[in-house]
């Protein structure tokens, strides 16, 4: 059988991050496509030159040209601007929706079939614009971000806790930013919800508060200290674990930004929800019950996405 091929458009920090643990996943061929002229044939050259210690065969290309990303099974999109200190994702808007609209039309032209996965801010607006310069199917296009929030908002509560990551779920919903929904009843350790936690005096509702503070700014915290740019180890590793998903057809439970058409009310957006990835793409939405704190949190959530796909359109009129 041959190799799978990923395409990543975008060869900075997360692009190369994701092509250095395609490779040493075994994922397949990887096409690191970038604007900038020799980055991504500089980072390919030295992705290759890991394969003889480590052992292993992928192909590394590194490409100027969207012909090359042809017959990709999975693409994932970090093409754009990061975000620099004091910037907000929201600022990052008008850029990188220009790069959303070369990337769709270069992924319609040349690889039509591909699952994509799409990680650039802000990311609910970029995962819609994308889909919409792309015209792919709803459930073909997905954003990363609640792996990455609830990777993070596991970390602390591990911490918090001190027991092993391994143990620690946790459930994030809504929007990528400061409006995104830690659903506490939901995360768990070992199937012990954390409201139990408290109540076994494992921890306090206030330290709980300041770890869903911490995990809602967990990216500008990061931002903040690198002040060259955002986070990626994380970015990268989250996003690779939906690309397994999608290419074992895992079909695993996971939050992710999805194209949502009745579940939870709404209807022509892209928002953080729990979905079931697979062969099929985004094969379901998972509709859990929400409290009615969860279910305002959300609202203010998806209303701020809703106030960036505004403003998308208000930019490109092609959006209309
Ligand atoms: N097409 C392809 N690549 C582009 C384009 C474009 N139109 N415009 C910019 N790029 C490339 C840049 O040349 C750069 O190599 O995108 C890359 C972005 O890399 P970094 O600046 O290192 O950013 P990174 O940390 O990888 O984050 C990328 O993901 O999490 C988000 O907020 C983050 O939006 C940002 C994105």
């Amino acid at each position: 059988m041959a190799r799978k091929k990923i395409a990543l458009i975008g060869a900075g920090n997360i692009g190369g991050t994701l092509a250095h643990l395609a490779a040493l996943k075994g994922l397949g061929d990887i096409v690191l496509f970038d604007v900038a002229e020799g980055i991504p044939q500089g980072k390919a050259l030295d992705l290759s030159q890991c394969g003889p210690v480590e052992g292993f065969d992928s192909q590394i290309t590194g490409s100027n040209d969207y012909a090359d990303i042809a017959g990709a099974d999975v693409i994932i999109v970090t093409a754009g601007v990061a975000r620099k200190p004091g910037m907000s994702r929201d600022d990052l808007l008008g850029i990188n929706l220009k790069v959303m609209k070369a990337v769709g039309e270069g992924i319609k032209a040349n690889a039509p079939g591909a699952f994509v996965i799409c990680i650039t801010n802000p990311l609910d607006a970029m995962v819609w614009a994308l889909r919409e310069f792309s015209g792919l199917p709803h459930h073909m296009v997905v954003g990363m971000a609640g792996v990455l929030d609830s990777s993070r908002f596991s970390h602390f509560l591990a911490d918090e806790f001190k027991v092993s990551v391994k143990d620690v779920t946790s459930f994030v919903l809504g929007g990528h930013g400061d409006t995104m929904v830690p659903v506490i009843s939901y995360s768990t350790v070992s199937g012990i919800p954390v409201p139990d936690l408290i109540a076994m005096g494992m921890s306090t509702q206030e330290k709980i508060d300041a770890i869903v503070k911490r995990t809602r700014g967990g990216g500008g915290e990061i931002v903040a200290l690198l002040k060259t740019g955002s986070a990626y180890y994380a970015p990268a590793t989250s996003g690779i674990a939906m690309a397994e998903a999608y290419l074992y057809d895992q079909k695993r439970v996971l939050p992710a930004a999805a194209y949502v058409s009745g579940e939870y009310g709404l209807n022509d957006l892209y928002v953080g929800v729990p979905v079931v990835i697979g062969a099929g793409g985004v094969e379901k939405i998972v509709e859990i019950k929400l409290d009615d704190e969860a279910k305002g949190n959300l609202q203010v959530s998806v209303d701020a996405v809703k106030e960036l796909i505004v403003a998308c359109k208000g930019i490109d009129g092609s959006l209309n």
